[in-house]
């Protein structure tokens, strides 16, 4: 792994200069953007209830599941493994699963149809792997695949924005009750299906490793201590079954970082008198030490984990940030239109990289299986699913103006992300299948 890194070589061939001026970019744009993507609302005064702080989950009878039979399962493609990472999007009438009244747990700017985004062409289209069929998102086979299992989503909005799109699908099929809720925004929630006694939870931590960060009241730029994990999800790794991890973009944030008790350096600190390091050195860190303490914590009480690593999201901003036509696109790029590259490439290839080092760390605990959720590339070719000017209700409604924000980073529920939780369920499927014949 590795061998074919866009990374590599890239250090060495370029000046640090050239090496270190995309940054400096990346923390311009990040700056201005900051607040708006990760606080776009005024934060609410704490007036939704909060659930007891308690992990425990009191279930009430479980209404037996109704068995499910895999004869029609085998009649599809049987390999235990298939390449998502190349295809194409087709057309595909179906559309969505859910829409965004039928589900209650869409963050608002991420709400398009709701909010009134006109055209709806986005809706219908399906990812198509070049290897192999990938199956319309069935709810009951994620029921019985998972039943007395915990699912936690841990990261950043990214992270939660996914989870919504999984919650959204399976609530057609049955209702999932909240019964844990904590942190402004949403930031930490958890979901019990009783039908199945499956819960669901999602973390924030935008950083995976313990970090703090930017505040009114706290420092003016992040800070991260790339060797040990958050605990707030850490803590409770004894109680979950399947992680899925999403950072990325709170990486490009001006940041200062840490490891063993000392400064390592920094990410655009002018005034600071750290040394810029850039921040692919940290994000693979922080997924290292992420990757490598769930992996051995696990392993050291000989107990099994799943574990993927979804990759970076590209954003898609074709002209200003606070244009109309920011990501104006209503259909997705043709094969060959547009191509990974730069810090898209780069994020995501960490990402490969730290997974298959990983894989090889698991090696030595029996049942640990991980998989990298690569959406990059098929996300890329979807310029046409953020919410754009969207984020907020009817943001034309009083006429076109001349300035307006647009989400271009985050993807509308329903729309593209589905397909990432398409895949994630085809990947545990098919491991189901495997361990199935190799019983
Ligand atoms: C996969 O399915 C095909 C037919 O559906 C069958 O012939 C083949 O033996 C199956 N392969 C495995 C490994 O089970
Ligand atoms: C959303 O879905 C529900 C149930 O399928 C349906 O009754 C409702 O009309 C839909 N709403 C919109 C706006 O499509
Ligand atoms: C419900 O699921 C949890 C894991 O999330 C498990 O610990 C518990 O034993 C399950 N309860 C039953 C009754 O199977
Ligand atoms: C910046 O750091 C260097 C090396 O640690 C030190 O020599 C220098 O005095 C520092 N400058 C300021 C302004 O603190």
């Amino acid at each position: 792994m590795g061998a074919t890194s866009p990374l590599k070589g890239q250090s060495q061939s370029h000046s640090l200069t050239k090496k270190f001026l995309p940054y400096a970019l990346y923390a311009l744009l990040s700056i201005a953007l900051f607040r708006l993507y990760f606080h776009p609302f005024p934060l609410p005064q704490s007036t939704t209830e909060q659930l007891p702080h308690n992990n425990r989950i009191i279930l009430t009878t479980s209404s037996s599941s109704p068995p499910i039979s895999f004869s029609e399962e085998e009649e599809v493609d049987n390999e235990t493994t298939c390449d998502y990472t190349n295809g194409r999007w087709v057309h595909d009438k179906m559309g969505p699963l859910y829409n965004g009244t039928t589900c209650g747990t869409i963050k608002d700017g991420q709400n398009c149809i709701l909010h009134g985004r006109p055209d709806l062409g986005y809706l219908y289209w399906k990812w198509q792997p070049s290897q192999c069929k990938l199956p319309r998102f069935d709810p009951n086979t994620f029921f019985h695949l998972l039943s007395n299992k915990h699912l936690a989503f841990v990261g950043d909005s990214m992270a939660r924005n996914q989870l919504e799109s999984l919650l959204c699908m399976l609530a057609t099929a049955s209702n999932p009750n909240l019964v844990y809720r904590d942190g402004e925004d949403n930031k930490f929630r958890r979901w019990h299906f009783a039908s199945h006694n499956i819960t669901i939870s999602v973390y924030w931590s935008p950083f995976l490793v313990r970090g703090v960060e930017k505040s009114k009241t706290g420092p003016d730029h992040n800070e991260l201590f790339a060797d040990s994990v958050d605990e707030r999800w850490g803590a409770d790794l004894d109680h979950i079954d399947l992680i899925v991890l999403s950072i990325g973009h709170w990486f490009l944030h001006p940041a200062v970082y840490y490891e063993g008790g000392s400064v390592l350096g920094c990410h655009y600190c002018p005034g600071l008198n750290y040394t810029e390091i850039g921040f692919y050195d940290v994000m693979r860190k922080a997924i290292k030490t992420a990757l490598k303490t769930i992996i051995e914590k696990k392993g050291a009480n000989g107990n099994r984990i799943d574990v993927f690593l979804t990759t970076f999201s590209p954003s898609h901003f074709d002209g200003e940030w606070d244009k109309a036509g920011a990501c104006p696109k209503t259909k997705p790029y043709k094969e060959g239109e547009k191509m990974l590259e730069g810090m898209d490439a780069d994020m995501r290839a960490i990402e490969v990289e730290e997974m298959g080092a990983a894989k090889a760390n698991a090696k030595q605990f029996e049942g640990m299986r991980l998989e990298i959720l690569d959406v990059t590339k098929l996300s890329l070719m979807r310029p046409d699913g953020h919410p754009g000017p969207y984020m907020y209700p009817f943001p034309f409604a009083n006429g076109v103006r001349e300035r307006v924000q647009n989400d271009c980073v985050h993807w509308c529920l329903p729309g593209t992300i589905d397909t990432w939780n398409q895949i994630l369920l085809e990947v545990i499927r098919r491991w189901s299948f495997q361990s199935r014949r190799e019983e």
